[in-house]
């Protein structure tokens, strides 16, 4: 099959061709303000299997519903909490996934036979376009072959979709950069599910304390059933392994420097960018910038593959803003093989 892919020189134009594959049952690498997603109709059985073929993802890992506007969430959901309707009025569009009682219209291809579903208003003019011009609910997963890193710009899609789907859809690099933060509303309370592009601080300001799922920072014990079934793959990993190495800047430099050799991959601030020697180093942004480090954190992690890079080390944010995202998806990136220095060490 050959990619198609669409620029946005003529927005109306690329949102009505985007729009009628989707409703012809085809696949559309869509930018986002998050990630790229591959969009299918999400009404439609056949076109969203289509997207579990793509990638190569697990049969029981539920896709997430895009849609335009907050009004069309009775139209996929029941008994909407008020905590939704609320947290939909000030944080969409935008980087939050709700999830919510799923109403039966809504196909098991999507939730995988879940009585619950994850519903998202994305905050892009592009895919808003392309959403309002389907007419349709558009399922969405980030838009990587399954387990890679998250796709951040269309050229990344093509690395992982070219010759497989219809189209792309060419909205330019994704402003945040790591994947919507997945608040579970369905319990007793509200549970984050997945940390990401809304900081857990933002909810906890509109809904008091949030529990964090353990999945978040911990590995899964064997046979342990996340929440979120995606949060049981290894995810975001690049070909070589990645240990994460947590504590103040100055000491994990200083270990990784201990502990690299020519060969090594190092994802760094950008304060130690000319620590490493010999190494092939990716600065992803200053220390104290969470949000440049989550726009360059996937780039990094890909960068690595076709290089002759055999081990990887990361320096790795604290927990907190877009650092608990930023440090979610290195640890799972490594497997959660990390090395915690003690501050000052
Ligand atoms: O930012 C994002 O959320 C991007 C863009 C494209 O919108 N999408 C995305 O989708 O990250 P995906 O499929 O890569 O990640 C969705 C996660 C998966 O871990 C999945 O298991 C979980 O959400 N999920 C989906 N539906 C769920 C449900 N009903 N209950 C619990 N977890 C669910
Ligand atoms: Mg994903």
């Amino acid at each position: 099959m050959k990619t198609e892919l669409i620029t946005m020189a003529a927005p109306a134009r690329a949102a009505e061709r985007a729009a009628a594959i989707l409703r012809a049952g085809g696949l559309v690498g869509l930018p986002t303000e998050t990630v790229y997603g591959l969009g299918a109709d999400g009404l439609n059985e056949a076109a969203v299997r289509r997207i579990f073929e793509a990638k190569g993802r697990p049969q029981d890992n539920p896709l997430i519903l895009h849609v335009p506007e907050a009004a069309w969430l009775d139209r996929y959901c029941l008994d909407i909490p008020a905590e939704a309707r609320d947290l939909a009025a000030r944080f969409w569009p935008g980087p939050l996934t709700m999830i919510l009682k799923r109403r039966e219209i809504v196909p098991d291809a999507v939730t995988c036979g879940l009585e619950t579903v994850g519903v998202r208003c994305p905050d892009h003019p592009a895919a808003l376009a392309v959403i309002r011009a389907a007419g349709v609910p558009v399922a969405a997963p980030s838009g990587n072959r399954s387990g890679r890193p998250s796709p951040t710009c269309a050229r990344h899609m093509l690395e992982d979709m070219d010759g497989l789907i219809e189209a792309v859809v060419d909205g330019g690099p994704c402003g945040v950069g790591v994947e919507s933060t997945i608040l579970d509303l369905t319990g007793e309370r509200p549970r984050l599910l997945r940390p990401g592009g809304l900081p857990l601080e933002a909810l906890e300001a509109v809904l008091g304390q949030i529990t964090v799922d353990r999945a978040v920072t911990s590995p899964l014990a064997a046979g342990e059933r996340p929440r979120a079934p995606g949060m049981k793959y290894r995810h975001y990993a690049p070909q070589a392994p990645v240990t994460v190495v947590t504590g103040a800047g100055a000491d994990t430099a200083r270990y990784i420097l201990d502990h690299a050799g020519p060969g090594t991959g190092i994802i760094c601030f950008d304060e130690y960018a000319d620590s490493f020697p010999g190494c092939a180093v990716r600065p992803i942004g200053a220390s104290a910038d969470t949000a440049e480090q989550a726009r360059r954190v996937f780039d990094a992690l890909r960068s690595f593959d076709g290089a002759a890079v055999t081990a990887i080390y990361a320096q790795c944010p604290p927990d907190a803003g877009l650092g608990l995202a930023v440090a979610n998806r290195l640890k799972k990136a490594a497997g959660f093989q990390i090395v915690a220095l003690e501050e000052g060490a």
